[in-house]
């Protein structure tokens, strides 16, 4: 997989949001980058887990302010986070009993990847909009 650069793009307008897409999209190459490479299982795996653990913080994220917000398109955007959630754990899963086959490798580097930028594209960079509109700046 070519690796995903961050670029004003993928900005959604709110800084730690922005700045926790990076964390994952950095991660996101890390673990195409062990799978091309065939560091091994376990450090495949490592990397897996250390990328699902930031995806639920960085989700967890999102929908806290969604749900103090009361957002309008919460439940798409639940639904679509539910939807990657268990895609992970189908791609862990498979790498488990297959190890880095083909069909995992280019799931992972198809699948997360383009995912993860259509959905920073469209329902973030919405969500994004929505939060400026109410003045929030998430700051943790
Ligand atoms: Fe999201």
């Amino acid at each position: 997989m070519e690796e995903i650069m961050w670029d004003d793009s993928l900005s959604v307008g709110v800084d730690v949001i922005d700045e926790q897409h990076k964390m994952l999209i950095e991660r996101i190459n890390n673990l195409s980058k062990a799978v091309a490479k065939y560091m091994g299982h376990t450090k495949i795996i490592e990397t897996l887990l250390f990328m699902s653990e930031y995806t639920d913080f960085h989700f967890s994220t999102e929908e806290k302010y969604m749900k103090e917000l009361d957002y309008p398109a919460m439940d798409n955007h639940l639904k679509q986070h539910e939807e990657f959630k268990a895609m992970l754990s189908t791609l862990e899963e498979d790498f488990k009993e297959d190890g880095a086959t083909k069909v995992v490798s280019k799931s992972i580097n198809t699948f997360l990847g383009n995912w993860l930028i259509n959905h920073i594209k469209v329902v973030d960079v919405n969500f994004g909009k929505f939060l400026r509109d109410k003045g929030v700046t998430m700051v943790e």
